[in-house]
């Protein structure tokens, strides 16, 4: 009897797909890289517990020896890529071209496979292009998971070469609440096949070439969307974005290179500059292992405790909004103020063993900050703000716990002095970690290998207790 619960057991776990989070990345922001440019981004998102790169592209020249550069430093570090078709930028992308490019690229060892050793292959928009997939999926056999929004996900599913789908949908409209409701209408649609679930920490853009001068809903959105992904636990995350500078919703770290966009683009100026999104990643390890996990904050390993704030270091009211709307009528959407969408605001989130106190001060002012989120059990990340009230000058945020100092962060300071006298709708993110011993958790290096072990620990427990509870099995 044991034996055959065990045989059953491993046949029901090696049918679970194994959970990855992919980073969404600009190609074309990484034109004029070196190697050590590629080195450096490569290892943030491996620190970051990323699984993989999605590059996006249109069909560019040039871009077979970027992505000849991208895989030789992927192959080196252990890292993944793969490509995320771009059909909106350069336009429809011939299907010989998609061919060529998917023939020699996804042979590659550093290209992405997924559980069923099949090279994935996304998109960026490209609905219009469903009929050329019969072809290319005869000539390639690769996990097709489009983005196709302008579809919706009934109609992008019904197409038989679709393996799964992704979602754009990472911002609410306007100041409404982000929820989960697409999500839902995808994971009905795909009736158990694999979803990529899509999470991003802000949206400025602002780009007279293109036409594009909005704001999204940032603000607590980096928080809120991971909790959701806790609770939905898709086959699949993306994060929108590793290094979109023009829309800033970049995670990853700036090179001067990749800024060429805001000239390019002819952006009334560069609000990426100075503005720092690495601390976004600092919590990212814990949360993409928890997700991993099965959400089990049980026997989650922490590393240290840390603290990361972000803000907008212009009050909405000081400068000239730069004509920015809030919302877009090109995605038929009613505009507003910016204002009205992103909130002149301190946002703090940590990463906790037990609770711990915040505080605000700006311009040596004590802002009386408490948590709004706090975790089950205690320990996990707390989140809060507090407003800033037409407050400027220098900006620190501190944890203490009974009174003794944890980290700080001496933040950029809030001015009505802005670039231009144009309000930069970027946000400014900094962090700090603690670096004391804990004496009381495990080991703070968590190798991917490792986690992955406990994934599947964690399922096997998993399905043995839904395995009880059904069948009320004594197996101990
Ligand atoms: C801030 O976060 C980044 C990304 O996690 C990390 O590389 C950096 O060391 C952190 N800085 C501090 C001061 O903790
Ligand atoms: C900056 O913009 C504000 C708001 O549009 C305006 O009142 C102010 O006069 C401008 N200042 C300068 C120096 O142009």
């Amino acid at each position: 009897m044991q034996l055959l619960f065990l045989v059953v057991l491993l046949a029901i776990v090696g049918q679970v797909q194994a959970r990855a989070v992919f980073a969404h990345f600009m190609l074309g922001n990484s034109n004029d890289y070196t190697k050590t440019n590629w080195e450096q981004d490569i290892f943030a998102a491996k620190e970051a517990h990323i699984d993989a790169f999605a590059l996006n592209t249109g069909f560019d020249l040039s871009i077979h020896r970027l992505l000849t550069d991208a895989f030789s430093v992927a192959a080196d570090l252990d890292f993944k890529l793969f490509l995320s078709l771009d059909y909106s930028g350069d336009g429809h992308w011939p299907q010989d071209q998609v061919i060529k490019y998917l023939k020699e690229f996804t042979q590659l060892p550093a290209y992405y496979k997924t559980d069923n050793h099949k090279p994935l292959v996304s998109t960026f928009e490209g609905g219009d292009a469903v009929d050329d997939w019969k072809n290319i999926k005869n000539k390639i056999d690769c996990f097709f998971i489009p983005e196709w929004s302008g579809l919706g996900p009934h109609k992008a599913i019904s197409n038989a070469q679709v393996d799964g789908l992704m979602s754009w949908s990472a911002w609410p409209n306007g100041r409404d609440k982000m929820t989960t409701d697409t999500d839902n209408e995808y994971l009905d649609a795909l009736n158990g096949k694999p979803y990529i679930m899509p999470v991003s920490p802000w949206f400025y853009t602002n780009m007279v070439r293109f036409h594009k001068n909005w704001v999204w809903q940032g603000d607590d959105l980096w928080y809120t969307r991971w909790q959701q992904v806790l609770e939905i636990e898709p086959e699949y995350v993306e994060i929108l974005t590793w290094n979109d500078f023009g829309e800033s919703h970049y995670i990853g770290p700036i090179h001067e290179s990749g800024l060429a966009v805001f000239n390019y683009g002819q952006a009334p100026f560069d609000y990426a500059r100075g503005m720092p999104h690495d601390g976004w990643r600092t919590f990212l390890p814990y949360v993409i292992d928890l997700y991993k996990n099965g959400g089990n904050n049980v026997q989650q390993p922490m590393g240290n405790e840390g603290l990361v704030s972000w803000y907008r270091i212009n009050p909405a009211s000081a400068c000239s909004s730069g004509e920015t709307t809030g919302n877009t009528v090109t995605h038929q959407q009613k505009t507003m103020e910016p204002e009205q969408v992103l909130q002149d605001k301190i946002f703090f989130s940590a990463l906790l063993e037990s609770s711990a106190d915040i505080s605000v001060t700006i311009g040596g002012e004590d802002r009386a900050a408490t948590w709004i989120h706090t975790p089950n059990g205690g320990k996990g990340i707390y989140h809060g703000s507090i407003p800033i009230n037409h407050q400027t000058g220098a900006v620190v945020v501190t944890l203490t716990r009974d009174n003794d100092f944890l980290v700080e962060i001496d933040g950029h300071p809030i001015t009505a002095d802005c670039v231009q006298n144009m309000t930069n709708w970027n946000a400014w993110v900094g962090n700090a970690s603690s670096t004391a011993p804990k004496p009381s958790s495990p080991s703070a290096s968590s190798t991917q290998e490792s986690s992955s072990h406990r994934v599947v620990v964690s399922r096997i427990i998993h399905v043995a207790m839904a395995w009880t509870a059904l069948y009320g099995l004594d197996f101990r």
